[in-house]
């Protein structure tokens, strides 16, 4: 008897159970009515009185070791359970989830957007449907205009005539007719041209608009101010010039070239080498264009400019092909991934 208690004693200490069924062969093989350890208190009977004190306690002592064990596996395995149960398990390794990146041109538009709040532009946005007096007639697009002719416009809705923006200068009108002067704003936002898609032209593209209007604003602070974005963004050295132009809204309009950054000016196929790239349209506020939003234009004058953020993009990131900016491919949208 003596041998079989240190026997099982032994197989007890070394068993490990890896589910409850497991546990619960255990407890039958020793404990049930049947099992081992009864079996050896219905022998206890026919040992001699004089080891039975000793029997007595090594045989209690077993069935306690065996209880013991069925109660701290239970534990175990109940508390395994749980964790699977709650899906987490806080002894794995961190899996670092891989980070986005930023698009292009959500990039650049925050970059215009920073160096003109440095000078104390706020950002406004309208609408990307628009009505026409927004987007042509409030900005001096006459019905039979030719100017019209400029854009080629999505229209979603005739009597009235509701169309898809065709350029942010929609926003200027906005803005006069809500607030009133000193209004320094730059207006971010997606407009639409009914376009033949290629790597040269899309149509959706995105524009940032400027506004400056208050007492005695002039051409030269039209300059400065394009001037100091120039600098800014495309570094110190960066030469501008304006070529006179034409848009309805603005009198007189301007183009503003920056000196090509690619180059210098030397002359490269970014420039077609001719050493300039455009980047802008601006110029002063038709005064009729302020009369149009209630604004006295004998008391006040204004400048504005526009310009597109995909072509700022194309010309610092070098990037061949307009159309990669609305296919999501990764493979495009990966190269930025540096970039915040
Ligand atoms: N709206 C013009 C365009 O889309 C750009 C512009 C804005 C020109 C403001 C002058 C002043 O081409």
């Amino acid at each position: 008897m003596q041998e079989l208690i240190t026997q099982y004693f032994s197989e007890i200490d070394r068993f490990t159970a890896v589910n409850a069924d497991e546990l619960e062969q255990f407890r039958i093989k020793y404990l049930s009515k049947k099992g081992l350890i009864p079996s050896l208190f219905d022998e206890f009977k026919n040992v001699a009185p004089e080891l039975r004190r000793e029997m007595g306690q090594a045989l209690n002592e077993l069935k306690n070791k065996a209880q013991d064990k069925i109660n701290l596996l239970r534990e175990q395995l109940e508390a395994n359970t749980t964790e699977v149960k709650s899906g987490i398990d806080l002894s794995l390794p961190v899996d670092f989830s891989q980070a986005g990146s930023r698009h292009p041109l959500s990039i650049v538009r925050n970059e215009i957007v920073q160096i003109f709040s440095r000078i104390g532009f706020i950002v406004a946005e309208g609408p990307e449907i628009e009505d026409d007096w927004h987007n042509f007639s409030a900005l001096n697009f006459q019905p039979d205009h030719p100017a019209r002719d400029m854009q080629d416009t999505f229209f979603i809705g005739k009597d009235p005539e509701i169309v898809l923006r065709t350029h942010t200068s929609s926003v200027q009108i906005r803005a006069m007719e809500q607030r009133k002067p000193p209004l320094r704003e730059i207006y971010p936002g997606r407009v639409f041209r009914n376009e033949a898609i290629s790597a040269r032209a899309h149509c959706i593209f995105h524009q940032v608009e400027g506004l400056y209007v208050d007492h005695d604003v002039s051409f030269a602070d039209l300059k400065q101010t394009l001037y100091y974005f120039a600098h800014e963004m495309f570094g110190e050295g960066t030469q501008v010039r304006f070529r006179p132009s034409y848009f309805p809204f603005t009198e007189p309009s301007a183009e503003m070239d920056v000196s090509c950054f690619v180059c210098g000016g030397k002359g490269c196929p970014i420039c077609k080498y001719s050493g300039w790239v455009e980047i802008l349209g601006c110029g002063m506020v038709d005064p009729s264009v302020l009369e149009n939003c209630g604004i006295n234009s004998e008391e006040y004058t204004g400048f504005a400019f526009g310009m597109g953020i995909e072509r700022i993009t194309i010309l610092k990131y070098r990037i061949q092909d307009i159309r990669l900016f609305f296919e999501n491919d990764v493979r495009f949208l990966k190269q930025f991934s540096g970039v915040v």
